[in-house]
This record gives structure tokens, sequence and C-alpha cells, in this order.
């Protein structure tokens, strides 16, 4: 019952959530905001005019990743030329900065070599999906890791720098200008350049975040009246301040205090892929506990955290089979009504995830809306991640949701298509046609990229 949020619930959470986001926008309040609402320094979105050849890089996901682009004006499209994915180890995401940016540089290396590349400075988009203050779109302090990394040296540093330092220690090629975005900026701007409503981008993976444009006059940080930024709000750390504690289970509690970072992504914790197998772990460890599932026992693969995996929810949802074959993988001793309550439980999990979305999402609706003094909004979400793109009724649960807890806004929920890949070379592209790049470095390094006469903001 307590993950089983009311309408009225949700409603509650959106109004916690509406006065996070002003105070995070604020300039004296945003220091010690949870939801930190970073400026990207990104003041425009796609207009369809942007076109050229770009690297891109995307860490922060499942995979890290290297991508060659092309963006094609004509068919207003942008071709993923070819890619590479690397791994990388644990012990990396858990070492020091120098060795996981020197596996980037040679990873990136590599892949220039494959396709005869090395030779050329093209600009890159770095896909960084991190809390990072931006100061420049090529400056980017990382504030804190999230998700499953913690490499010594990085926070308060400027990621670009230490990327840059990494290619310049090998020697071997060099790359142009360097436009920092997070996921969600990648996906709202991929998404972009198909649907020009698209003002919002949504992830809900590894991790889960929302970026949205926000009136330039609001974002008390950064100068100037006219025109909007995308505004990174980092919405994971919603409840940080113990804001959320009256919807935390003693679950979620479990789940923060064996994570790698303690108190931090509250909100996140509740919701994304890299928790949601883990909260599903737990209470099927206490019913069992409680002799409410198979009869009374547990098993060695049961009791070991991290061993029943967010896959899992989406496919015991998706039909009993898949539910007992999974029980019988990790050793269980299950009848079918053990099966059908297990997929209860991954639908209760699924469900509070979806729904705490929906209130967040419903929120800076809302905002945007009244921002722009409109009885009703039409606007666009570009969306991506496992858990929405692959869990069964997760997108549907989240839109339904939204519909009610937002009734005078009207979203359409685009799915981007390779957002965090595709999507920082258009930020590199929009960026270098629009003025946010410093002067020396707009175009210079890419003669395809062309000047811009009129930009959407
Ligand atoms: C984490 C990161 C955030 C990213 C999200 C989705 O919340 O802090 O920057 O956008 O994961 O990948």
């Amino acid at each position: 019952r307590p993950f089983r949020l009311s309408l009225e619930k949700l409603k509650e959470v959106s109004v916690r959530l509406k006065k996070d986001l002003i105070r995070g926008l604020g300039k004296h309040s945003h220091h010690r905001a949870a939801v930190k609402m970073l400026p990207t320094f990104v003041r425009a979105t796609p207009d369809g005019t942007e076109k050229g050849d770009y690297l891109a890089l995307d860490l922060g996901g499942t995979n890290f990743r290297v991508l060659y682009v092309r963006v094609v004006e004509e068919q207003q499209k942008v071709v993923k030329m070819d890619s590479k994915i690397c791994s990388i180890p644990q012990e990396m995401m858990l070492g020091t900065g120098e060795q996981l940016f020197d596996h980037i540089a040679q990873c990136l290396g590599e892949f220039l070599e494959s396709q005869d590349l090395k030779g050329q400075t093209l600009p890159l988009g770095f896909t960084f999906s991190f809390p990072c203050e931006q100061k420049e779109i090529d400056k980017s302090i990382l504030i804190r890791w999230t998700k499953g990394f913690s490499c010594s040296g990085v926070e308060g540093q400027d990621v670009v720098k230490l990327l840059k330092e990494a290619i310049h220690r090998r020697g071997d090629y060099d790359i142009g200008s360097v436009a920092m975005v997070n996921d969600t900026v990648g996906t709202m701007m991929s998404c972009g350049y198909r649907d020009q409503s698209c003002e919002i981008g949504m992830i809900i993976g590894t991790g889960t975040n929302a970026c949205y444009m926000e009136e330039i006059k609001n974002v008390k940080r950064v100068e100037g009246e006219d025109g909007r930024m995308c505004i990174n709000t980092e919405w994971g750390g919603f409840g940080d301040d113990g804001s959320l504690k009256d919807i935390l289970t003693e679950f979620d509690e479990v789940v923060d205090q064996t994570s790698i970072n303690p108190g931090v992504h509250t909100f996140e914790k509740m919701i994304s892929g890299m928790y949601l197998g883990e909260i599903v772990r737990l209470l099927l460890v206490k019913m069992a506990e409680d002799k409410l599932l198979f009869k009374g026992e547990t098993s060695e693969a049961l009791l070991t955290p991290g061993q029943f995996e967010t896959k899992y929810i989406s496919e015991i949802e998706d039909g009993l089979e898949n539910a007992q074959k999974i029980l019988t993988a990790l050793g269980l001793n299950w009848d079918p009504v053990d099966a059908c309550v297990v997929r209860l439980v991954c639908d209760t999990i699924s469900s509070r995830s979806a729904r705490l979305c929906a209130a967040a999402l419903a929120t800076i609706s809302n905002r945007i809306r009244v921002n722009r003094g409109l009885d009703h909004l039409k606007t666009t979400v570009g969306v991506d991640g496992t858990v929405y793109r692959k869990h069964p009724n997760f997108s549907e649960e989240l839109q339904a949701a939204v519909r009610l807890l937002a009734p005078k806004c009207d979203i359409t929920f685009l799915v981007s298509e390779d957002g965090s890949g595709k999507g920082a070379a258009m930020v590199t592209a929009v960026a270098q046609t629009t003025c946010i790049l410093p002067p020396s470095q707009q175009g210079a390094t890419n003669p395809a990229a062309k000047k811009k006469k009129s930009v959407r903001t």
C-alpha cells in the first residue's frame, strides 16, 4: 500500500516540485536547491537548417559510445554514419578520472582510425549525463557523479578540459570545437529536428531527468531578459532535502543506504532502472520472510543485492511464463500463486515509478503553459531510456497520469531515436550557428555548417 500513490498525493508531489523548480532558478537560492535547474547555454531548438559532419561521445547511460554523425539539411535528418560501443569496466567507473578520460580518448582514437578520420578536426558533441554547472557550452564543471560512477579527481573539474588533456596526452589526433550536452538536452534536440514544438527532453533509463525551454528572464543566474534557455532540471535530486519523506518506504531507505551515493538523488532512486530491480528484490525478500511467498523460503540469488535485474520487471509483467522462468532461474521454490504475486509486486513498483515521473512532467508542462500565459499548451516531449522504451505498459501509465495531472496541456510523446548521440551533434550544429560558441570557434572547423538567418527560440 505505501507504494500506491493516489492522485491527490501525486498532486501534492507536483506542488512541491513546482516550488523546488523556482528555488533552483533563483539567484540566491540555487546553491541550496535540491533540484539544481542548471542552465545549459542552449538557447534555441533546431530550425531545420543545420547541417554538417560531427563526432559525438555518449557517456552516462548503459554503455559508452562514439559516433560519427551527418546532419542532412535537405531531408531534415540526422544520419548516424557509424558508431562504436566501448565498455567501461566497473573498476574504471570507480577508479581515477585520468584513467577514465584516457580510456575515452583511446576509444575515440581507435574509432577515428577505423573511419579514416584522424587527419580531420571535426566538431564534437559530448553527451555527458551527469549534473554539470555549465559556464559556457564548452566549459562544464561536474557537480557530482550520479548513477554508478564515482571516479576521483573529476568533481569540481571542467570535463571538456579533462577530455582535451587526455587527447593531447596521446598526441595522435585532435578534435574541433566541443559542445557539452546532458542526455536530456540531446534527446530534446534530436526530436526537435523532426518536430519543432519539442521543448522538453526526458530520460527514464539508468537514471531519470528532464530538461525544458525556460524564459531567460526567470533564469536569475544568467543575464538577459529576452528569449529562452534550455534548463537541465536534474529532477533526480528532488527529495534530497527531505521533501519526499512522507512517500519514502523502508525499502527506498535501504536502496539509498546501500548505494554508492547515500542521500543523493532520492527521486531517481524511486524511479530509474538502476534501482527498480533492487526495490523489487527487497520486497520479495521481506514477503518471503513474512511467509507470504515461496513457502517462507528464499534463495542465495534472491538474497544477493543486484541479482534481481530491472529488466526482469518488464519481462515478468509481460507474461506469467516469464515470471516462472525467472523465479526458477533465481533458484526459488515457487507455486502459481507466488508467480502472480511477484507479478503484482513488479507492477506496483513500475506503476509508482511511472506515476512519479508523470507528476514531475506535469509540473514542467504546467510551468511552460503558465510562463507563456496560455490557457492551453500543445507541446512535444522527446523521451528516451530503457525503462520507458522496454517496459510493456510504462509509457501508457505515465501518459494517462499526465493527462490527469496536467489537463490543460496536450502533450505528444516522441521516442527519440538515439537522442544522446544524434542530439549531441544537433546541439553542436545549433551552437555553431547561434553564437553560443566563442566567435573563434563558430563554424571554424566545419565548413559544412552554415550561418543561420533566423533562430527559433
Ligand atoms: C542522472 C544524471 C542526469 C542524467 C540522468 C539520466 O540523473 O544526474 O544528468 O540526465 O541520470 O541519464
